[in-house]
């Protein structure tokens, strides 16, 4: 036979298997699955082949199933095709082979690359093998017997964790639960081999027929209860790990073959479902964002091994934390001594929690403070690489900190600034070299927020862009090139979103029933807690510095400003939209309520009841139409671009793909229309943006405005 997606070999008795997509950490393509069950089939009938071995390379066993395929949506035709008994259907097969099949595995054994090694009669495995079942994080689960093998081999409580938490194991912690046979030391096809000649008259007996790790009904009864109650704590709104709970109940409570058909259903609904769609647009999203058609991949980066920051508040001293977590010496700057204490007393208090918590030990956090050299001057920048200003948000001592790093800077080192909304060209302005200038907008809390906005002016060479685009890599970072306009792409969306929060409030919604929907609707929080955490006294001084840019007669929220005024910040003040306690939980205040009542009577706006599904669209419609004309007007290369944005600075469900594929999602032509209709009940702040207007007359998505830009491009 000739295979292409497998090798086939034999060792005297041994028939071997070798899964050969390399490239593809060995992803199970469905001509994969049908040449490895062929090949097996076929030993099987061959009196010269007493045992089998399935084998990958050093890095993979196979990582799990083909997302490509399964983002076609050819996966399941295919699989239905050459496997009509279902996704499980492939490794039944394998493991109905009767001879012993040996799974030797090195590297990702992951999603169906475990569940192959399963099926498999034994498991043996080199040191770096990872066993694991993540297939909830492209919102399915396991489908290939994953829900019904695993706990006959490792437990109920392990095998609920794996499948609806994702996480893998490592070979010592498989080898421990049960799940592998064997560790190996040394070459791992020799010693599956010797495992399959030591093993050759031995009875084997098959994991479906195993039931004495699945413990009493009284037993499993309480894990699945402990387990749904943390999915819907951790993991809020995502279906498929509930799917994969009561998959693996199945197992406890059904013959071995119902089980599997209970998997099989579940995992199809979930393959199909939008979370799953949208899960995967996250997944191939996340790796297109380094993709900028005029700066390609082999633009030369320049090495950044040493840094300083300006500034040690908030944002400088979590920006210095993420430097020092990666490994990369930084100098860190503030005006006085006291205020530089106060910075280096925050970085340690971070950083004790986090020994606290268990994320780092003490000598890691020594060795990290070791790596930051507070200073009081600039003597220190003359050799370093990069330089990253944090000061106060301002025009003026952002151009003053520039007009001095320009001096203190060796030519070729990167200047950046984490401006949130201030003109990264008239900063560039403030120094000689406006090539080197660049945005680099991480969030906050900067050592854990994972997005970073690269702000490209317009004269940034395309070395400092892809610097910061490889930088992001290598701080943990995802990095997003975006355009250089007010709030650039996140905060510039945030405004209308948070804008029409505030509206609701002035209209007559309740300030937690704002909330309530948008966590409802799945955002990590709600926009006017959020602004109560960050303070509203941030955006009150952004609108008085932009103030005389408003259009005179376009109605603007005033709820938030007057709370201001009256010093109600959120939560650095106690007060905010919510009022706090001193562990900072937040209850409903009545003042606000009376005080918004009165504001708006007096303003004359009418009060209504308004229903959660309003306050949805108004909030989220109003980030999707702001997002597509900044990807019209080309501030964001692509709508995934806006979407990981979204993900990853703003708090928005992960399973709903973004605000543009949401949008996508319910269909252009029915946001459209709901803008339109918004547009007559409040006017011009409601015009919808051409390109939407655009697309749903044509009946198109964002997502193929994306295909199309790049096929131009
Ligand atoms: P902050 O007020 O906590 O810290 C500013 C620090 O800069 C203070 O320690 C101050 O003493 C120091 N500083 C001021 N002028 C200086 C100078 N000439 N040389 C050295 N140090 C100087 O402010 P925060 O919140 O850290 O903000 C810094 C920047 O980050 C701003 O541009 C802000 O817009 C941006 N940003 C803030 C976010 C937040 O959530 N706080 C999120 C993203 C960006």
């Amino acid at each position: 036979m000739n295979y292409h997606d497998i090798l086939c070999e034999t060792r005297g008795p041994v028939g071997i298997a070798i899964l050969n997509r390399p490239h593809q950490l060995n992803a199970l393509s469905t001509a994969l699955m049908r040449e490895l069950v062929q090949a097996l089939e076929q030993w099987e009938a061959d009196d010269q082949i007493g045992a089998m071995v399935i084998i990958g390379n050093d890095k993979a066993f196979a990582a799990g199933a083909d997302i490509k395929e399964m983002q076609d949506q050819t996966f399941a035709a295919l699989l239905l095709r050459d496997f009509p008994e279902g996704r499980g259907g492939a490794w039944t097969r394998v493991a109905a082979v009767r001879k012993p099949i040996i799974a030797a595995v090195s590297g990702y054994a992951l999603g169906g690359g475990c569940e192959l090694a399963m099926a498999c009669d034994f498991i043996i495995a080199a040191d770096n093998a990872k066993f694991g079942q993540p297939e909830i994080t492209v919102g399915t689960m396991p489908g290939a017997g994953g829900t019904q093998r695993l706990p006959r081999l490792i437990g109920v409580a392990k095998a609920v964790e794996m499948c609806a938490g994702g996480k893998p194991v490592s070979a010592r912690e498989a080898a421990s639960l049960g799940l592998i046979d064997q560790l190996i030391e040394g070459d791992l096809a020799a010693g599956a081999v010797a495992f399959a000649r030591s093993i050759a008259e031995k009875p084997v007996s098959k994991t479906r027929d195993r039931s004495e790790k699945l413990g009493s009904a009284a037993e499993c009864a309480a894990i699945f209860a402990t387990a749904r109650d943390s999915v819907r704590k951790k993991q809020r709104g995502l279906l498929a790990p509930l799917a994969a709970i009561d998959a693996v109940e199945a197992a406890t409570q059904l013959p071995f073959e119902e089980g599997c058909q209970t998997e099989a259903r579940l995992f199809t609904e979930c393959l199909f479902s939008d979370q799953s769609k949208a899960l995967i647009h996250v997944f191939f999203s996340e790796r297109e964002v380094a993709k900028i058609p005029d700066v390609p991949k082999e633009t030369p980066a320049l090495p950044v091994n040493r840094v300083a920051v300006v500034g040690s508040g908030t944002m400088g001293g979590g920006i210095a934390m993420v430097f020092v977590n990666a490994g990369i010496p930084v100098v860190l700057k503030d005006v006085d001594q006291a205020a530089l204490e106060m910075g280096l007393n925050r970085i340690k208090r971070n950083y004790a929690t986090s020994v606290q918590r268990g994320r780092f030990t003490q000598s890691y956090v020594d060795e990290r403070l070791e790596l930051i050299k507070p200073v009081l001057s600039y003597d220190a920048f003359f050799d370093v690489d990069m330089a990253l200003e944090a000061v106060f948000e301002g025009m003026a001592p952002k151009k003053t900190v520039f007009a001095e790093l320009d001096r203190a800077c060796r030519p070729g080192a990167v200047l950046a600034s984490n401006t949130s909304t201030l003109n990264i060209d008239e900063i560039a302005g403030a120094t000689s070299r406006p090539e080197s200038v660049i945005g680099t907008h991480f969030f906050s809390p900067a050592n854990v927020m994972r997005l970073l906005e690269i702000v490209r002016g317009k004269k940034t060479s395309k070395e400092v862009i892809a610097t910061c685009m490889q930088l992001s890599k290598k701080l943990g970072k995802i990095g997003v090139l975006v355009g250089n306009c007010r709030g650039f792409v996140g905060n510039r969306m945030f405004g209308p979103y948070r804008r029409e929060a505030q509206f609701l409030v002035e209209e007559g919604a309740d300030v937690a029933a704002v909330d309530e929907a948008l966590v409802e609707f799945g955002n990590a929080m709600g926009p006017l807690a959020t602004g109560d955490l960050a303070g509203l006294d941030v955006g009150w001084r952004i609108r008085k510095e932009y103030r005389h840019l408003e259009k005179p007669g376009v109605r603007q929220p005033f709820a938030e400003d007057r709370l201001c005024e009256l010093g109600r910040y959120g939560q650095k003040t106690m007060k905010g939209w919510y009022q706090y306690d001193e562990n900072r939980r937040a209850s409903a205040d009545p003042e606000v309520t009376t005080l918004v009542r009165t504001w708006s009577a007096e303003a004359g706006i009418p009060q209504r009841q308004i229903s959660a599904s309003d306050i949805v669209d108004r909030c989220i419609y109003a980030l999707v139409n702001e997002g597509a004309r900044i990807l019209e007007e080309g501030y964001a290369l692509r709508a995934a671009d806006i979407d990981i944005i979204y993900l990853n600075g703003y708090g928005f469900p992960a399973y709903r793909g973004g605000p543009m594929w949401h949008a996508d999602t319910v269909g252009l032509p029915k946001v459209y229309q709901r803008i339109c209709e918004l547009q007559l009940q409040h006017g011009e702040l409601w015009t919808p943006a051409p390109l939407l207007k655009r697309l749903a007359e044509e009946g198109k998505t964002f997502a193929e405005y994306d295909k199309q830009q790049l096929a131009a491009a």
